[in-house]
């Protein structure tokens, strides 16, 4: 499949078709112009943040307690945070190894301008979340990719991790639940891939911004629990996804204590302290009553059902999502490049969703979806990507 052969492709969408965030980001912008489009391509939660989250961060304000934090966060929050660690996810963490970060998004930079050097290889899994290529690209890092494949439901496997390690090899990066492919590090994966990971004295960074969101019978698991991990996971986690929190830019990193030293010397110089009132917030969400995260995942796991209802009349196949806010669905029965087919489901279906691309080149014959959106909207993008299909599939 040759997108640049194709006429259909504006130069807008080609010129960055390279590139997995500069193409989402493309999409996005064409969406921004058009009237009356049924946004599924971002992963950020539809559902309202959950009131008493709201009230904690009003009572901030009136208060008077908004003035700045020290750089890794408020003392009280990074307790709650290493308490809640502990007790939900068993990482051996006390409040010196947690730091308070702008969003998941900032936990992840700062991570890998803490550990990476330049020419240090990082072994990412094959298809990921683009936005880790940037940050690897920025510290000078080299990104290798560790294949995950459907019949495996894209669980992550330690032989591949192995066979991708080289002597520059310095760290590997774990996405569970995975963003894009809904595929989850299964216990006894995690357990083999920390005995590669000790073996080769990998850092591993572990990215659990799911890990509230993973569906029946599935569970989630913390690699950076198991022995021998303490002193070489760095964990990141936030409030924006679970408790539908992104616009407040508040997550968490938990990790050695130096390396969250070494985080902290950058946030101090770049974004400071996360918002004080976002703090409060994020408080109330990890000290407060937990209802609203089994709330919204009793609604995303009805609205997941719906969408791959849709998909099995779009002709699409795909993988049990088995946690996240995503499907990632074979369009191949289309024959249309993802890309091609994502910007003809947006302009004529008026549907954005994400093509396999912006995850990885070879995923051409992909596309991700979310189900961010209520369920009769969910139909509604079904029925309005249905004839685009029909008139286009070759
Ligand atoms: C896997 C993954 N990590 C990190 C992030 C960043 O999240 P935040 O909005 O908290 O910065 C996202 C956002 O979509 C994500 O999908």
């Amino acid at each position: 499949m040759n997108l640049n052969a194709n006429p259909n492709i504006p130069e807008e969408v080609r010129a960055v078709a390279a590139d997995g965030t500069q193409l989402r980001y493309a999409l996005m912008e064409i969406a921004r112009e058009m009237d009356d489009v049924i946004a599924l391509g971002r992963g950020d939660p539809d559902l309202d943040t959950p009131p008493h989250i709201v009230e904690a961060a009003k009572a901030a304000i009136r208060d008077g307690r908004a003035n700045p934090t020290p750089v890794k966060g408020m003392d009280d929050l990074r307790a709650a945070i290493a308490a809640h660690m502990r007790q939900v996810n068993g990482l051996p963490v006390g409040a010196d190894n947690v730091m308070v970060t702008t969003g998941g998004q900032e936990g992840l930079f700062l991570a890998i301008q803490a550990l990476i050097d330049p020419g240090d290889e990082i072994l990412v899994p094959d298809p990921r979340y683009s936005s880790y290529d940037d940050a690897i690209q920025r510290a000078g890092g080299v990104m290798v990719a560790v294949p995950t494949n459907r019949e495996d439901a894209f669980n992550l496997e330690a032989e591949a991790v192995e066979a991708a390690i080289t002597p520059a090899s310095k760290a590997l990066l774990i996405v569970t639940p995975s963003n894009p492919t809904a595929g989850i590090v299964t216990e006894d994966r995690a357990r083999a891939i920390a005995d590669v990971a000790i073996r080769h004295n990998l850092i591993v960074i572990v990215d659990e911004i799911y890990g509230k969101i993973v569906y029946e019978p599935w569970r989630h698991f913390s690699i950076g629990s198991l022995p021998g991990m303490a002193e070489r996971a760095i964990t990141l986690d936030a409030f924006s996804k679970s408790y539908a929190m992104t616009g407040w830019r508040c997550g968490y990193v938990a990790a050695p204590a130096n390396v969250i030293d070494a985080m902290a010397r950058v946030k101090q110089v770049t974004t400071g302290p996360v918002a004080t009132v976002s703090q409060w917030a994020g408080l109330a969400a990890i000290t407060g009553p937990q209802d609203c995260v089994s709330e919204y995942l009793n609604i995303y796991t009805e609205r997941r059902a719906v969408l791959l209802d849709g998909l099995d009349r779009m002709g699409f196949s795909y993988g049990e999502p088995r946690g996240g806010l995503f499907v990632w669905a074979d369009s191949s029965s289309t024959g249309i490049h993802a890309a091609e087919l994502s910007y003809l489901l947006l302009k004529e279906g008026r549907v954005l969703i994400f093509p396999g691309t912006a995850f990885g080149d070879q995923w051409r014959e992909y596309v991700r979806i979310t189900m961010l959106e209520p369920i009769d909207t969910l139909k509604e993008a079904v029925d309005r990507m249905l004839p685009v299909l029909e008139r286009y599939r070759l």
